[in-house]
């Protein structure tokens, strides 16, 4: 029996109240990736909902990484590192953003893909939106197009999407 992706994310999912601050509820997606069958459902999930479509996936630090790198082996497409900042050399774009706690920055090389390329931005957690945001603003200024947002989980209370502009935005469970 084929579980879906959704389903393993309700069971796998972990939360921790006050983590890394009082008031935060810090939702632990990383028994989903521990789970052989889990992963390969989401990375199934995020890659078939956007078949055909993109050129490259670009992973955000730190989670969507793996995303990127089991969806840009299931599509066979390039795949792109968005980092914290200070971590890239050579010619880099910088976007600061506001977090659900705190604040930082987002930064991608230059030249790495084609003028237009089409570009699927993955991430684990949709919360404010922010760092999403700030993604698809440094592909924009990269000179690529974002043509679509895919995420293993949405904290929909949070209204993420409303800051996320007119990419479609895919999230396999919200909460
Ligand atoms: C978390 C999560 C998303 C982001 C979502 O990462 O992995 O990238 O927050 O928040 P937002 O929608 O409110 O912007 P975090 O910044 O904690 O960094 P990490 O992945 O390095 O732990």
């Amino acid at each position: 029996m084929i579980i879906p992706a959704a389903q393993h994310v309700h069971t796998l999912l972990a939360s921790y109240p006050d983590f890394p601050q009082p008031g935060i509820l810090f939702r632990d997606l990383n028994p989903v990736f521990a789970d052989a069958v889990a992963f390969r459902a989401i990375i199934d999930d995020l890659s078939e909902r956007y078949r055909g479509q993109f050129d490259a996936v670009a992973g955000i630090e730190a989670r969507g990484f793996l995303l990127a790198a089991g969806i840009g082996y299931a599509a066979q497409c390039a795949v792109l590192a968005v980092r914290k900042g200070g971590k890239l050399p050579g010619t880099v774009l910088t976007e600061e953003y506001d977090l659900e706690y705190g604040s930082a920055r987002l930064e991608l090389e230059v030249g790495q893909l084609p003028a237009g390329s089409r570009v699927l931005i993955v991430d684990d957690v949709l919360a404010t939106g922010g760092t999403v945001a700030a993604t698809a603003r440094l592909i924009e200024r990269a000179g690529y197009l974002t043509i679509g947002v895919g995420v293993v989980l949405e904290l929909a209370e949070l209204d993420g999407r409303s800051r996320i502009g007119d990419a479609p935005v895919h999230t396999i469970v919200s909460v």
